[in-house]
């Protein structure tokens, strides 16, 4: 797809099904990620790739996280969260891998792993792949980020799912681009 087009065209799909990508697609998007703006060239991300048994590990430590901040859950919703990561075939946790900067701030490191993500969204649509960046509470919670390995410094951004768009949704109307630019300093 040209590359104008997906830009203004992508959509979210949150119902996606296997299979998942793989080969020169996913490595295509991976490279996406691996090309966001970023300030002294810190590189300031890394990415975990959770996919079959991996998913169901996943829920497991979504499940832990909720019973530590909510204690024991109802059957019910235990098998909601361990549910969550299944969503897709294919997740990203993106990671914004923050060091310490004397020219980069930490919101700039965090903004280029939002980059990433948002290159990975544009990629995986352009090559015709179902994505959706989540990340609820989770993304913010102490267990997940310990079961992740995810450092003191390190933030998760988010969890990209990327799957197969099992039911589409419908074209998004663009909003009007003259509602959020505005001319600036030409009128004295
Ligand atoms: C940082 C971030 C976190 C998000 N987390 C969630 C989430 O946990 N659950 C959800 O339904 N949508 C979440 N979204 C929104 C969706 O990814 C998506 O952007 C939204 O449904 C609008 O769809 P669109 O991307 O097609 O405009 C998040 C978006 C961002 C930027």
């Amino acid at each position: 797809m040209e590359a104008i087009a997906a830009l203004h065209n992508r959509v979210s799909q949150s119902a996606l099904v296997a299979p998942a990508p793989a080969g020169a697609i996913l490595d295509n998007i991976k490279r996406a990620a691996l090309r966001a703006a970023d300030h002294a060239m810190l590189r300031p991300w890394r990415f975990l790739v959770i996919e079959g048994e991996g998913r169901h590990c996943l829920g497991e430590l979504f499940v832990r996280a909720r019973e530590a901040t909510e204690g024991g859950l109802s059957d019910r919703e235990r098998e909601r969260t361990l549910g969550r990561p299944l969503r897709a075939p294919l997740l990203i946790a993106a990671i914004a891998a923050c060091r310490t900067n004397t020219k980069v701030p930490e919101i700039e490191q965090l903004l280029s792993a939002g980059a990433a993500m948002q290159n990975m969204l544009n990629a995986a649509y352009a090559e015709g792949v179902g994505a959706m960046w989540r990340t609820g509470d989770f993304a913010y919670d102490p267990v997940v980020k310990a079961g992740l390995g995810v450092g003191d410094a390190e933030h998760i951004v988010g969890f990209l799912y990327l799957g197969t768009v099992g039911e589409p949704r419908p074209p998004q109307m663009p909003p009007d681009p003259a509602q959020f630019f505005v001319s600036w300093g030409n009128d004295r």
